[in-house]
Formats: structure tokens, C-alpha cells, sequence
């Protein structure tokens, strides 16, 4: 839930950039995709474009239908620090 959730900065993010360690941002919410990355049905290497990065724009263009928000509900870890949250 939202309470008790981290905010995080941008410089953190980038921070998380490996296939062992991957996050993103979605929507302004920051997520931990590295367990769901051998899982995405675009590919492994697909999917790494959005790591340690908002993803936001890139995603939307690729599959603006898939509910992201449902799929990674477990891997959401905080929220996008400031002006740096970058919303559609
Ligand atoms: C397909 C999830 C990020 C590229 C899909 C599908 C899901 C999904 C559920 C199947 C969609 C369908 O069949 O209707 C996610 C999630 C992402 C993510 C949760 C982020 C955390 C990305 C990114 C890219 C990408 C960043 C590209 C830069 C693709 C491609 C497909 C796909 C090309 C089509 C695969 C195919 O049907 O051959 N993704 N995706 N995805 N995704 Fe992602």
C-alpha cells in the first residue's frame, strides 16, 4: 500500500541498472522489475531498455493496454522523488 513507501530520487534509480538489479520507473512509481524480467514476454533485453530510467514513455509506446500497475503490484517499492517524477 502507499503508506510507508519510500521516496526515491532519480539518482537512485539509475543506481539499478543490471539484469541482478534492475529498477524503473512507471507512472512516477519506482519499481523493482529484476524478478519479473525472465517473465516479460518482449524479451529480457527489451524490457532492460527501461532499467534505471523512467520507463514511462517507453512503455506506453510499446503496450499501453498492459495494466502494469496490477502485474507489478509486488515489486513496487516507492515513489519518484520531486521534479524529477515525470508523469504522462
Ligand atoms: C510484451 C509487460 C516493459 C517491449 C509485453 C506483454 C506484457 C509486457 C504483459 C504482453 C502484452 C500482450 O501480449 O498484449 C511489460 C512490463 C514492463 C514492460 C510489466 C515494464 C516493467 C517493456 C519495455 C519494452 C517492452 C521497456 C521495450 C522497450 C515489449 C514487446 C512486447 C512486449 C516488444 C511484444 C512481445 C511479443 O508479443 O512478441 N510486455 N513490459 N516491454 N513488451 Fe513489455
Amino acid at each position: 500500500g502507499a503508506r510507508g513507501m519510500k521516496k526515491i530520487t532519480m539518482e537512485e534509480v539509475q543506481r539499478h541498472r543490471t539484469k541482478a538489479d534492475a529498477w524503473t520507473v512507471l507512472g512516477g512509481k519506482v519499481y523493482n522489475i529484476t524478478p519479473y524480467l525472465k517473465f516479460h514476454p518482449g524479451g529480457v533485453g527489451e524490457i532492460m531498455r527501461c532499467a534505471g530510467r523512467d520507463g514511462t514513455v517507453l512503455f506506453m509506446e510499446i503496450h499501453s493496454w498492459v495494466n502494469y500497475e496490477l502485474m507489478l503490484d509486488k515489486c513496487l517499492i516507492g515513489y519518484l522523488l520531486g521534479d524529477s517524477a515525470r508523469l504522462l
